[in-house]
């Protein structure tokens, strides 16, 4: 209720895809809740619906379709209800005029989301669809206010965007061209963060690697995970992605060097074939991409190094595909996701007339499947006994009666113990390890 004694009306987000949406949807979160909004704990409470979209493969924006079907309903029976679509998907024209069709009443797009206040505005006075969508980014919007998942860890933006083109992805064309934060912004950022009480941040880029160019002061991302680690408060820092081609030296040693920095590399390797790398526009080759990761392991004790493959990109023959199932074998990934790979309309890759046929990715997806998980499953197993050092996150997802905690190198942990762990880094003993988990037991501290 507000002062007047009227109900105060509550907001929605329904959030899709990566890390990068999920720190947005805080950002739309924070500005619905300057215009008076509060947080609807299901969309059938809310006045404004928001859809944070991704369109980084078909199967995602199906996702989203269908959501929106079912919304359609409540809007029928509201139609004062304020249907928002914005993310990646926002960004395409020819979601667009999907959109136009369906009849949603704001649609905004990745470079506007400070403008959602004033167009969410419009269409409630105008009562008609409101699309407003920048076809190009704008310069980096400082202080939007937020609302963060409440918690220990959170993730910071240090650049938007993406220079790479990889001829599959849709990402260059929905977020544009690499922009970064400056080191002053981001590190002020870092410490509210520790005075809220978060522990632990993961510092985000497309590539992180890159971070600075194109900035005033000579900076690199090597300097900039070093001053986030100095920064009281902050017991952990992660970071996510990291391009293979843009590996450097230094950054490395920086990672093996400082304890606040966890040795845990999200490092995608994509295929593992050097002709289908290159169609890729990957900048590197099979040989390349061993050497880098032999290389993490010798110099960073423990690194966990993960990845992203993609399985059926157009031209992929028998001969490509055991290449990646055969670096598989060689690199041993802590983890990785796998996909099928999906036409991007407007990506190179999309025209390529040698697509592969839908039942022969996936049947390659299910072998490397097989294999990863089995890896995954042998290097957890590989760790019964050991002590590692955890940060207790909360409750379990999957089990309210357990906690949940992760390992410096990205490992969950599902744990027993009471709720005052939460938010403290503790020693625990594995008992035992799966494919996508660990289970351990709290060792009594002194
Ligand atoms: N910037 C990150 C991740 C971007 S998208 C990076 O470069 O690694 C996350 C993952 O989705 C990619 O790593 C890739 O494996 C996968 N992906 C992107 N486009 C895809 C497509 N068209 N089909 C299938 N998978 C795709
Ligand atoms: Fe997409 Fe490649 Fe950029 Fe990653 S590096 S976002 S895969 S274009
Ligand atoms: Fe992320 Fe999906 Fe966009 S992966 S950058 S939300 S296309």
């Amino acid at each position: 209720m507000n002062q007047q004694g009227e109900k105060t009306p509550a907001y929605y987000i329904q959030t899709y895809g990566c890390q990068m949406n999920v720190r947005d949807s805080e950002i739309m979160s924070g500005l619905l809740e300057a215009m008076g909004y509060c947080a609807a704990d299901k969309p059938e409470d809310a006045s404004v619906i928001l859809f944070n979209t991704c369109s980084v493969r078909h199967s995602a924006e199906n996702k989203v379709y269908g959501k929106l079907g079912e919304i359609s309903v409540l809007k029928r029976r509201n139609p004062d209800l304020i249907i928002a679509f914005g993310g990646c998907m926002a960004q395409l024209p020819e979601v667009q005029a999907r959109l136009k069709r369906i009849g949603v009443d704001v649609v905004f797009g990745t470079h506007n989301i400070h403008e959602l206040p004033y167009l969410i505005e419009q269409a409630q006075q105008t009562k008609t669809p409101v699309f407003q969508v920048w076809d190009k980014e704008g310069p980096v919007e400082e202080n939007l206010p937020s609302v963060r998942r409440a918690g220990i860890s959170a993730f910071v933006n240090i650049m938007y965007g993406c220079n790479n083109f990889c001829s599959y992805c849709i990402v260059p064309y929905t977020r544009g061209r690499e922009r970064s934060r400056s080191p002053a912004d981001i590190i002020k950022e870092v410490r509210q963060l520790a005075a809220q009480g978060y522990r632990e941040v993961t510092l985000l880029g497309q590539n992180v690697n890159s971070y600075g160019k194109g900035l005033d002061e000579t900076v690199d991302f090597a300097d900039l995970l070093a001053m986030a680690a100095e920064v009281e408060g902050i017991d952990r820092v992660r970071f996510t992605t990291s391009h293979p081609k843009d590996m450097s030296e230094k950054l490395i040693d920086t990672i093996a060097s400082n304890p606040v920095i966890c040795e845990h590399v999200h490092v995608p390797l994509q295929a593992g074939s050097n002709r289908i790398l290159q169609r890729m526009n990957r900048g590197y080759t099979r040989e390349h991409y061993l050497e880098l990761t032999n290389r993490m392991r010798e110099r960073i004790p423990g690194v966990a190094i993960t990845s992203d493959l993609i399985v059926g990109f157009p031209g992929e023959e028998e001969d490509d595909f055991a290449d990646t199932l055969d670096m598989v074998e060689k690199v041993r990934f802590d983890a990785a996701f796998t996909f099928m790979y999906s036409p991007r309309r407007g990506t190179r890759a999309a025209e390529y007339t040698d697509q592969v046929p839908l039942e022969v990715k996936k049947a390659r997806l299910s072998q490397l499947n097989l294999i990863q998980y089995r890896i995954a499953r042998e290097i957890n197993q590989a760790l019964e006994g050991k002590i590692e050092e955890v940060l207790v996150e909360g409750p379990s997802k999957t089990d309210k009666t357990k906690l949940t905690s992760r390992t410096r190198t990205n490992r969950v942990v599902i744990i027993t113990g009471s709720e005052d762990l939460v938010g403290k880094i503790i020693p625990v003993r594995i008992t035992k390890g799966n494919s996508f988990s660990l289970f351990g037991e709290v060792l009594p501290t002194d």
